[in-house]
């Protein structure tokens, strides 16, 4: 898979790119991702990228020209189209389905937007989807960026490990994962569930559906409706 990201700041992702299954991911060559920066694409000589809304109100918007110049040429840099993602809190709220839909594309391209937002007319024109990661304001779409590309390049096949499967993980069967332990067997006076010392694997497998329901109920009832 190709994933672009089109930003202002394309240093932020420098280091949640570098460390383990991302970093390992795109050495492997499971993934390619390649910033660019919007500013470069800017004709004058503050290379200004915003500008004061229309109608008037606070903060800057994000200007069309650099925006499209920089989508454009990030476009043709690859014969594959892509899927065109924009990130804004107005978006479509991202979760695991879409972590696994996205997954199947073979080209993403995100871009991550600043100030109050972008001019109306980069997501008319480019017909980009919105995506959102939750109902609270970032001062940008770089970190939502991140989130995203970190749970759909997991998903990817060779990403992870073969003791690092995705299959029984939260989500994944619409319940929360149930609760893992390991060495030592008591700790500050806790102990080890005697079920999982058992050897009894389905005891164990029953025991881990009922603390999944459970804990499902418990931190997220509307999982479970
Ligand atoms: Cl995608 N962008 C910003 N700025 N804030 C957010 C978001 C995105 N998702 C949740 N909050």
């Amino acid at each position: 898979m190709r994933i672009d990201i089109l930003t202002l700041f394309p240093d932020m992702f420098a280091s949640p790119l570098d460390f383990s299954i991302l970093k390992r991911a795109q050495t492997n060559g499971v993934v390619e991702i390649v910033l660019s920066n919007i500013r470069d694409f800017t004709q004058d000589s503050y290379r200004k990228v915003d500008d004061k809304p229309y109608g008037g109100g606070s903060g800057m918007v994000m200007l069309c020209k650099p925006m499209f110049d920089c989508l454009e040429s990030v476009q043709k840099q690859d014969a594959r189209k892509g899927r065109l993602i924009v990130l804004t809190p107005q978006g479509k709220k991202f979760d695991q389905q879409m972590a696994k839909e996205f997954a199947t594309e073979e080209r993403l391209i995100f871009i991550a937007g600043r100030y109050e937002g972008l001019d109306e007319r980069i997501i008319i024109g480019s017909e980009a989807e919105q995506v959102s990661i939750g109902d609270y304001v970032l001062t940008g779409g770089e970190l939502a960026a991140m989130v995203i590309v970190d749970a759909v390049v997991r998903l990817l096949p060779g990403a992870l490990g073969d003791d690092e499967s995705s299959a029984d993980e939260s989500f994944s069967d619409g319940l929360l994962e149930y609760p893992q332990y390991t060495r030592p067997e008591v700790f500050r006076d806790m102990k080890v569930p005697d079920v999982l010392l058992s050897g009894n694997h389905a005891e164990i497998e029953k025991w881990r559906r009922q603390q999944a329901i459970e804990r499902t109920k418990k931190n997220r009832p509307d999982l479970l409706k």
